[in-house]
């Protein structure tokens, strides 16, 4: 039976935040073939590319949208016109500038933006950002207003040490996302990687207390460099391919966790500029 609390949560969407300590690890990979399969679904889907970087989503799914998030603050066009729909039944909002440049901005046109964000939000069930590397001011208000937040890192030490850093940060700065999934990905030996990743989780269990709501490994496989290049999300075309199983096993984690909301991500985000 549906009760009261369930028919609120209806027109908020989930935010799944993808982030990393380290660049190059794999997020975008993770985020855009995410979207995908909650799409598949039967969700709602916006994939929000918050990453100016080069091998952001847009080139993984082959698209070149018209319009991005600069457009609307610069030249004034209505956020509809920013929303590409995408050939995989995905949403995509490009930014076109990093987060970070974001705050750059007018609090005037901010202001326009966050109650257009918030208008078209409760057209979706989620909205999966893909962020640039790191952990700072701007990012980590992103990740605190998260639902759930996917951190991936490779399986060497040089990753590790990132990622671990970058669960630290989060507990320092009380950032506690109801549902915190990790992601190895690139591993080589699947034995070893899960190895790795149960140190890994135990060190983080006993230094920060974070709960981890699940642990998934993404094989280092030619496939996805393939997918890459040839800018076909694989979870399209290999469906049963251990890297697309591990994409399934992330939403299967996500789409399983309901969790109930306080605050919307909007409003937090709103609070957290000022804006409003
Ligand atoms: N499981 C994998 N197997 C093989 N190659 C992979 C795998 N995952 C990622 N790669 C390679 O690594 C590259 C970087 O992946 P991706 O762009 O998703 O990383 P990112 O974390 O988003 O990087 P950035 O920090 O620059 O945004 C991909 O283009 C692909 O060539
Ligand atoms: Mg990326």
């Amino acid at each position: 039976m549906r009760n009261q609390a369930e028919g609120l949560l209806k027109s908020q969407p989930r935010i799944v935040s993808v982030a990393s300590g380290k660049g190059g690890v794999g997020k975008t990979i993770v985020a855009v073939n995410l979207a995908i399969v909650l799409a598949q679904r039967g969700m709602r889907v916006l994939l929000f590319d918050a990453d100016a970087g080069f091998a952001n989503a847009e080139i993984l799914m082959g698209i070149t949208p018209k319009n991005t998030i600069k457009d609307f603050l610069q030249r004034k066009i209505s956020l509809d016109k920013v929303i590409f729909q995408t050939p995989y039944d995905v949403d995509l909002i490009s930014t076109g500038m990093d987060v970070e440049d974001l705050i750059a901005f007018n609090l005037e046109d901010k202001t326009e933006l966050y109650n257009d964000l918030y208008r078209i939000s409760a057209e979706y069930d989620y909205i999966v950002f893909d962020f640039p590397p790191g952990f700072n001011e701007e990012l980590e208000r992103f990740y605190a207003g998260s639902d759930h937040l996917v951190m991936v890192t490779a399986s060497e030490p040089t990753s590790l040490v990132n990622a671990y850093t970058f669960v630290k940060l989060m507990t320092i700065k009380g950032v506690d996302p109801d549902g915190f999934h990790v992601v190895m990905n690139m591993v080589k030996d699947m034995r070893d990687g899960r190895k790795i990743m149960d140190r890994f989780i135990s060190v983080i269990t006993r230094f920060t207390g974070i709960p981890i709501t699940s642990t998934h490994l993404i094989r280092y496989d030619m496939l996805v460099k393939d997918s890459v290049n040839r800018q076909i999300p694989f979870v399209t075309n290999r469906k049963t391919a251990q890297p697309s199983l591990a994409i399934y096993g992330i939403a299967d984690m996500i789409t399983k966790r309901q969790t109930v909301k306080k605050l919307s991500f909007f409003d937090k985000i709103r609070a957290f500029f000022g804006v409003g």
